[in-house]
């Protein structure tokens, strides 16, 4: 049997990927959450199969003991979200920074067997290019940006100097089930997902030109599980994302066309630090890790909303 730990396991993507690896069967998992942006309801149904720390990764000691005889580790708890690293800067730093710092720490001290660390395609900036390789030259544009590239360069150094095998993935704009859509931080698709079933217009910040290349939770967790188990990728990184690029307006147009509506949306001034395009080359992460994402834009919403429309 395996044991996993999977920091942040009751957000959004982590309460996912438990739910993955218990449907592997092959190990026990363990949660790590302090419940500040992750719910307990998000592991409801899975709360009896699975052991949960109710831990912050600022205290080392904490993720020392909960890491002490894992094997594959994922580490996706951080607080998310550009503005509100602009907003409240330190405990964002200290998560997203310090506490991966004491998780990297504490794996090594475990000799845990794999890492697999939740980067971002923020870490780009705008780039001129389109889409975005990992070999272009990070230029972060907010302090998110900049706290999750941090934690890359932590994954790849910890790998060189302390023989920690870590990978970094680059999550691109991702969405899905169980995306909490109840702070002004939540991910674009929640927003955007709620305000369709309550029949309300959303905001835009911007012209809503500007381009995600979202990609939908279950491919980010496929990516997630093989990058824990290929071989001779320690120490590096990928992009985690579809491929594609659509604006917001094209997916605004798209949610209405599918639900039937007509809300025509809110704009507001641009929101400062927002990369303007972003879209990932995925031929790393098909030719290390078999990245194979499997749902088109249209079948990722269509499957989202119906979740949507039954919880929220
Ligand atoms: C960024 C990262 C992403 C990361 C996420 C964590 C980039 C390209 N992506 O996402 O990898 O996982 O941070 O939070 O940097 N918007 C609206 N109306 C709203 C809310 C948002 O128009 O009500 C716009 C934003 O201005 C932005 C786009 O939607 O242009 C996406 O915003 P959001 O979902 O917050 O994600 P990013 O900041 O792109």
């Amino acid at each position: 049997m395996k044991r996993y730990v999977v920091t942040g396991g009751a957000g959004f993507i982590g309460s996912g990927l438990v739910r993955a690896l218990l449907a592997r069967g092959d190990g026990q998992v363990r949660v790590i959450d302090n419940l500040l942006t992750g719910h307990e309801k998000n592991l409801d149904e899975v709360r009896p199969r699975i052991a949960f720390d109710r831990c912050d990764i600022r205290d080392y000691d904490a993720v020392a003991a909960a890491v002490s005889d894992a094997e594959v580790v994922f580490h996706l708890a951080a607080i998310p979200s550009v503005p509100r690293s602009i907003r409240e800067p330190v405990p964002s730093h200290e998560v997203n920074v310090d506490g991966a710092f004491n998780v990297f720490r504490a794996c090594a001290e475990a000799k845990v067997q794999r890492v697999v660390y939740a980067a971002s395609s923020s870490a780009y900036g705008d780039t001129e290019v389109l889409p975005k390789v990992e070999t272009m030259l990070p230029r972060p544009k907010s302090p998110y940006a900049v706290q999750k590239l941090l934690g890359e360069y932590y994954a790849s150094v910890f790998h060189s100097s302390f023989g920690l095998e870590t990978v970094s993935l680059r999550f691109f704009n991702v969405y899905g089930e169980r995306q909490d859509p109840s702070s002004p931080y939540s991910g674009v698709l929640s927003l955007f997902m709620r305000a369709l079933i309550e029949r309300r217009s959303p905001i835009i910040f911007g012209d809503g030109e500007q381009t995600r290349d979202f990609t939908y939770v279950e491919d980010v967790i496929g990516l997630c599980l093989k990058a824990s188990d290929s071989s001779g990728v320690g120490g590096k990184m990928y992009n985690a994302g579809n491929g594609g690029r659509f604006s917001l307006n094209h997916i605004w147009e798209l949610l209405q066309k599918i639900e039937g509506v007509s809300l025509p949306p809110r704009y507001a001034p641009p929101r400062e630090g927002d990369v303007h395009d972003s879209q990932a080359d995925t031929t790393l992460a098909q030719r290390d890790l078999g990245h194979d994402p499997q749902y088109t834009l249209e079948q990722g919403l269509r499957r989202t909303l119906a979740w949507y429309r039954t919880s929220c």
